[in-house]
């Protein structure tokens, strides 16, 4: 049998996309506690949105904090190009970058709330952002050691799986990031030969974005970020390189597409 990707990574470097709040901050602490990653470099959008990530930045040299908005394509690569001149290469990466609601954007119901510019918010931030960095993480992951490019995306995006419809833009764009990171994940596999380029669908986990819908969600259903992590992180301890453009649960079974 192929040997895990995480049972290969003895003294590696980490990034977390997003790792100010939520699961991406659960993700930042769980990988300090982790010895095996002598470094872990987290990105963050706003200084004020990110007091906690920063503060444990001073008390752990371990611990890299690069600003980033994932929406402009200069920031991704200048962060990315910054992480270069500290490592050479990465072996793991999680984006838990996305959003479902923000100021003036709430979920569609019904077809009469579409509006085109909060569709392309929806691409934007949760499709298109994930495509920019495989395309500049490619230098930093395209090295001999086995490595993992995971991203959260989300089961809602699961066009066979959608039987409630409504959510039209986050569905749409969890969608469209699926189908993105799976067409990198062939070009990786000529490219970048020893990536496994992941997706992860989290469960419906205790942060801001899922705050607003909480109501009706039985207790042992709404994960605490630990438990999410926790649970992601077993996953992917069970991944090899030939899990490359697989979309697991984080029960670890394989959903459909
Ligand atoms: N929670 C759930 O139940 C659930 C279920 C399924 C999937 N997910 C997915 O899990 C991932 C993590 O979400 P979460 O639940 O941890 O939500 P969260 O606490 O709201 O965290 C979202 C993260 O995305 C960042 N972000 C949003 N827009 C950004 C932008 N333009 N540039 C840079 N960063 C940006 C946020 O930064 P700021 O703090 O600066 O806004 C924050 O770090 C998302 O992809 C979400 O879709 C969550």
């Amino acid at each position: 049998m192929a040997r895990t990707i995480f049972s290969t990574i003895r003294s590696g470097q980490a990034l977390v996309i997003g790792g100010n709040r939520g699961i991406g901050l659960a993700f930042v602490k769980q990988l300090l506690s982790d010895p095996r990653f002598d470094q872990v470099f987290v990105t963050y959008r706003t200084v004020t949105s990110s007091t906690e990530l920063l503060k444990l930045a001073q008390t752990h040299d371990r611990l890299h904090c690069i600003a980033m908005d994932l929406t402009i394509e200069s920031q991704i690569e200048a962060g990315l190009a910054d992480i270069k001149t500290s490592t050479p290469e990465l072996h793991f990466v999680i984006n838990c970058v996305g959003f479902l609601h923000e100021e003036g954007i709430t979920p569609e119901k019904a077809l009469r709330q579409i509006e085109s510019a909060n569709l392309i918010r929806y691409f934007q931030v949760n499709s298109i952002s994930a495509v920019l960095l495989a395309k500049y993480l490619l230098p930093l992951l395209n090295h001999n050691k086995p490595n993992i490019f995971a991203t959260i995306s989300a089961k809602i995006g699961s066009i066979e799986d959608n039987r409630l419809g409504g959510w039209y833009g986050y569905r749409a764009s969890k969608a469209a990031l699926n189908m993105l990171l799976k067409t990198a994940s062939i070009e990786y596999s000529r490219r970048s030969k020893q990536t496994a380029i992941i997706l992860l669908h989290p469960g419906t986990t205790d942060t801001r974005l899922s705050k607003p819908f909480q109501r009706g969600v039985p207790p042992e259903k709404l994960f605490s970020v630990e438990k999410t992590v926790g649970l992601l992180l077993n996953v992917l301890g069970t991944v090899t390189l030939e899990d490359n453009g697989s979309f697991f649960s984080w029960d670890g079974s394989r959903l459909p597409w």
